[in-house]
């Protein structure tokens, strides 16, 4: 099991670490959208309770044909799970890839896929006097004893979206060594108008896309995310291989009916564009606060204070802000916030402001 502060959203263990409720914690270590489950997704669960009493379609196919018909690829190029977790597990152990590049800071859970699976691991680091963004040298750190790469896209935690044209260039060096490519867009639908590597995979069968709905739908106690490949051979294996019914009828629902309530994302872009700039301008300004410029739903900033202690400074205001410091490469001086509601920023800031001007 993973450690409970390895991710953000351990409300529960914080408050009671600071002996407060965890109704008198708003939590902006989790990243999910403030706005809640779509409408449209609670009203199918509600009418469709009884769902429960039968086992879920074992192909989950009506499932698969919706997130095929949201991207337009063939259903046979989708494998939904419980969860993107899951499928970072699944892959992994399906491909077993003996020796990978793994870039930190970035979500813990490869790392722990790729131990599992009992694979070699190089670190590639991004560097805090490049902003934390993927460059070139990426490109040279990867040679033909590698059999699979990493990338989140925006990476979390640092929020950052890589270029284009690297990536695309990062997708044809990783095809001419032979490299699977794993790429996370779990938070990319957070980004107007931003092209995703999903129109690679027609030419590329050693590209993986993950995509998690657990973020942007606001379902992550639901659980479902999904992998999108034309690697036949490999998503075949992970069916034949994987458990039944990982996915529970509730989850399965969701996503037939989400990807057609555009209303919910266009008020999502719409909440983010307005928020996104708030934050991002107060943080600028506040003293002994170097933030990084965000592009999805949160905020990654350092501390000028080599003892920094601001998670603790903050839960007294009852605010739970994510330490980055068990991040490889990181440490106490880094934090990510999440992007909620208007309300909830102005108490974040305000709280923030308290603790740098009084400590
Ligand atoms: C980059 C990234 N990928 C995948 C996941 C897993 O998401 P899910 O809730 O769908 O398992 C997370 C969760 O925090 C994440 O940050």
């Amino acid at each position: 099991m993973a450690k409970s502060g390895q991710h953000g959203g351990n409300v529960i263990q914080m408050a009671q670490k600071y002996g407060l409720e965890p109704e008198q914690v708003i939590d902006f270590s989790a990243n999910i959208n403030p706005l809640g489950m779509p409408h449209s997704v609670k009203q199918a669960i509600i009418d469709q309770l009884d769902c429960l009493e039968h086992y879920p379609d074992i192909d989950y196919l009506k499932l698969h044909q919706a997130i095929a018909a949201h991207h337009r690829l063939p259903v046979e190029q989708v494998i939904a799970g419980n969860g993107a977790t899951e499928l970072i597990f699944l892959w992994t152990n399906h491909l077993k890839p003996k020796k990978a590049l793994l870039v930190e800071p970035s979500f813990a859970e490869y790392r722990r896929a790729l131990v599992r699976a009992g694979c070699e691991i190089v670190q590639f680091d991004l560097q805090e006097t490049d902003d934390f963004a993927l460059t070139e040298q990426l490109l040279s750190a990867l040679d033909e004893s590698f059999d699979a790469l990493f990338l989140c896209t925006p990476n979390n935690p640092t929020g950052l979206m890589p270029n284009h044209d690297l990536l695309l260039s990062i997708v044809a060096r990783c095809h001419q060594l032979n490299i699977a490519l794993f790429i996370d867009e779990s938070f990319i639908d957070f980004m107007r108008d931003t092209p995703s590597l999903v129109a690679q995979l027609a030419h590329y069968s050693h590209v993986a896309i993950l995509r998690s709905l657990t973020k942007f739908y606001a379902l992550p106690g639901l659980r479902l995310g999904y992998l999108l490949s034309s690697n036949q051979i490999l998503l075949d294996e992970m069916r034949d291989q994987r458990e039944p019914w990982t996915i529970n009828a509730l989850a399965a629902l969701a996503g037939e009916v989400l990807f057609a309530d555009t209303q919910y994302v266009e008020q999502t872009l719409h909440w983010l564009e307005q928020e996104q700039t708030l934050v991002w301008q107060e943080l600028n300004e506040l003293p002994g606060i170097r933030a990084f410029k965000p592009s999805a739903n949160y905020l990654f900033f350092k501390h000028l204070e080599p003892n920094s202690q601001l998670q603790a400074q903050m839960m007294k205001h009852g605010i739970l802000i994510r330490s980055c410091a068990n991040y490889p490469t990181l440490n106490q001086q880094f934090y990510r916030i999440a992007i909620k509601s208007r309300a909830a920023n102005i108490q974040l800031i305000s709280a923030l402001k308290e603790v740098l001007h009084h400590g």
